[in-house]
């Protein structure tokens, strides 16, 4: 049940003034360390699955892990991808089970950027999710080492992060102040005046990129003024590469498992020190009372064919089950026949949807209306169709 409503968590720490911290998973050792250290701390936390990480786990595989970290907790999670490049992948995000997206084409020029957003933020939208696009650039890559990307910042300007907010509906904005991504020498000068500007004019929550590497007062005047999001992963990663070297030194055993030993804990000692320091421990409660619950909806139909055969009611049920898992909020679809031949209803559709804004946006889609206009309802008169939502 704990799995909330990104919206809602960070609306919550904008208003009372601290930040959720947004922690990669990147392995099930992460997600069992960031989930151990919010659990510790009684606090909302977001799961980040990045992009462009892709390339070192398999997304798919790992999403019933993380849902499941999600639904077993007891402090409220959001899942989120973070750094989405493209429509397709935002559905794809929506249709694995994530409840927030990241759309990132602030390396593109102004219009190009809120011609991406938009189109993201209005399928997501229709389907629950909110949305957090960036403006202005936060260079660097995660985990490696920033100083030779210093010179592609771009600062978010206050003119474009109203007019970008405004055209797109972006639920929370990405902004540039002077963070890096990955591994900086020294500390990095945040440009405090430009954040207050954009918080003042455009009072919605602002995400901090580039997390790792900032002082406790930088942190807490960022929090001050109106960040309610902090990304932070290059620090964890640098903490499980000295741990897994100290392993290779010390442990006896090099097995695979004698050098991942405590890297769970390290993760976790690391989270739970940014979300005290963030101001989010001990607010698990407040934010479960406060938040709506992220609840799929089961929408199920049960029928039978009529002037069609066996075989070509499975024809029919197969090109429905390819069509309709790739509407955008559409978890999955099971198809099924009756076990017992007597039944009143001999077939069934199970089509499960993120969110109750599926419940439109899946019936007034187009590829849902040519199916069941041209192939289902012709041969399927006799039907009952519910929407049903766990008690
Ligand atoms: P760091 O790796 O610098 O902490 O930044 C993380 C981040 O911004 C992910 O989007």
């Amino acid at each position: 049940m704990p799995l909330v409503d990104m919206k809602d968590m960070l609306q919550h720490a904008y208003r009372h003034g601290y930040a959720v911290g947004a922690f990669e998973v990147i392995s099930l050792d992460f997600l069992q360390g960031i989930m151990q250290a919010a659990e510790q701390a009684r606090a909302p936390v977001v799961l980040n699955l990045v992009e462009p990480h892709f390339e070192h786990f398999d997304f798919e595989l790992m999403m019933p892990a993380v849902e499941m970290a999600a639904l077993r907790a007891k402090v409220p999670v959001a899942i989120h991808m973070d750094h989405g490049t493209s429509l397709e992948s935002a559905v794809n995000a929506i249709n694995r089970g994530c409840n927030s997206l990241m759309v990132d084409s602030s390396y593109l020029d102004f219009t190009e950027n809120v011609r991406i957003t938009k189109t993201v933020v209005d399928t997501a939208h229709a389907c629950g999710v909110p949305v957090e696009g960036e403006l202005g650039c936060v260079p660097g890559v995660e985990g490696e080492t920033a100083d030779h990307h210093a010179d592609g910042l771009a600062y978010t300007s206050l003119a474009e992060a109203k007019a970008y907010v405004t055209r797109t509906g972006v639920d929370f904005l990405a902004i540039s102040i002077g963070t890096v991504h990955g591994r900086i020498k020294g500390k990095p000068k945040l440009d405090y005046t430009r954040l207050k500007q954009i918080n003042d004019a455009l009072r919605v929550p602002l995400v901090i990129h580039g997390g790792t590497g900032l002082s406790d007062d930088q942190y807490h005047r960022l929090i001050s003024n109106g960040v309610s999001k902090i990304n932070y992963f290059t620090a964890l990663s640098d903490r499980v590469s000295v741990q897994i070297k100290e392993n290779a030194k010390t442990r006896t055993s090099s097995t695979y498992c004698g050098l991942m030993k405590d890297i769970s804990q390290v993760i976790a000692s690391e989270v739970e020190h940014c979300l005290r320091m963030w101001g989010a421990a001990g607010r698990a409660a407040e934010v479960l009372a406060q938040c709506d619950a992220w609840k799929p909806v089961e929408h199920l139909i049960i029928y039978n064919t009529e002037r069609l055969g066996k075989a070509d009611t499975e024809i029919m049920v197969a090109e429905g089950r390819r069509v309709l898992s790739s509407i955008p909020g559409v978890r999955d679809v099971f198809t099924g026949e009756a076990v017992q031949s007597d039944t009143k209803y001999q077939y069934t559709w199970m089509v499960r949807f993120c969110h109750p804004a599926v419940i439109d946006s899946y019936r007034n889609h187009p590829a849902h209306v040519a199916f069941a206009d041209n192939l289902f309802r012709p041969v399927a008169g006799n039907r009952i169709s519910i929407d049903f939502q766990s008690v």
